[in-house]
């Protein structure tokens, strides 16, 4: 796994950016995994300002996201169909019909899930799934406790998650309970995974992921065993990792290696 550790928030997106859209240069056509919730906005801010002043191009280019609420509309304001219109999809050229997000609103969850995975093989895979991470250390809505092997299902939110949740609704009590979450095990078949974390109420998690056990207590631990995984953090979220001053070593050194 690779740390990158930026001093400011902006930085640390700019960075992850530019990795997203390396990507998209040597692949036109690849399929990108994208991730809701405040940590992506700084990262959809600068693709979209790569897209106009500098001619990025995603009229190839499809995309699945992480998950959704459960019993959310597309258009409610707080669904992640909304977030990704309002935040990404509107100010790019990705053609409407290469978006796939999980339905919230499906009759059906288990058929849409197993739809969902085979849309995901049948398009080639991921080449690179964009992350948050939650206090609880889950990535997507893969709670504490969740295999490392699942898959797309419905899942049950953690009550922690649901107050982290709380700011972006009138009131608790209005956070949808259930998701729909693509599994650990699908996201550990994406290609390249990339996670950013900010601030220092993510600083416990990201040390728990990138020096503790692989465990399913916190999902994302279970980066470790992907061969492409780079985490993005900002000063605040680096500050618990007992190896921070190893990561910054290699990131200083890196860029100076014989090229492969
Ligand atoms: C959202 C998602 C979640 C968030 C995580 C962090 O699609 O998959 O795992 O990435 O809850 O949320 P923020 O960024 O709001 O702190």
């Amino acid at each position: 796994m690779e740390v990158i550790i930026c001093e400011e928030y902006e930085a640390m997106s700019k960075a992850a950016a530019r990795d997203i859209a390396n990507v998209l240069n040597t692949k036109p056509n690849a399929v990108l995994g994208m991730a809701t919730g405040s940590t992506p906005l700084g990262l959809y801010q600068e693709l979209v300002r790569l897209h106009k002043e500098e001619g990025l191009d995603f009229s190839q280019v499809t995309t699945f996201n992480l998950d959704e609420y459960v019993g959310l509309s597309p258009q409610h304001e707080q669904s992640y169909h909304r977030f990704m219109h309002d935040n990404f999809f509107s100010a790019v050229n990705i053609p409407r019909q290469n978006i796939y997000i999980p339905s919230g609103t499906t009759s059906n969850y288990q058929a849409f899930c197993e739809w969902y995975e085979r849309r995901i093989m049948e398009c080639g895979g991921i080449d690179v799934q964009i992350l948050g991470i939650g206090s609880d250390g889950h990535i997507a809505f893969n709670e504490p406790g969740s295999s490392l092997q699942s898959r797309t299902r419905l899942k049950t939110l953690a009550k922690s998650t649901i107050d982290d949740n709380a700011r972006f609704f009138d009131k608790a009590s209005d956070v949808p309970i259930y998701a729909i979450t693509m599994g650990v095990g699908t996201i550990l078949e994406s290609r390249k995974l990339v996670l950013l974390a900010n601030g220092s109420s993510k600083a416990k998690a990201i040390a728990e992921a990138v020096e503790g056990p692989v465990t399913s207590m916190i999902t994302a631990s279970a980066l470790q065993l992907h061969p492409m995984a780079t985490v993005y953090l900002d000063a605040a979220a680096s500050e618990q990792l007992k190896m921070r001053d190893y990561y910054l070593w290699i990131q200083d050194k890196k860029p100076g290696a014989p090229a492969l």
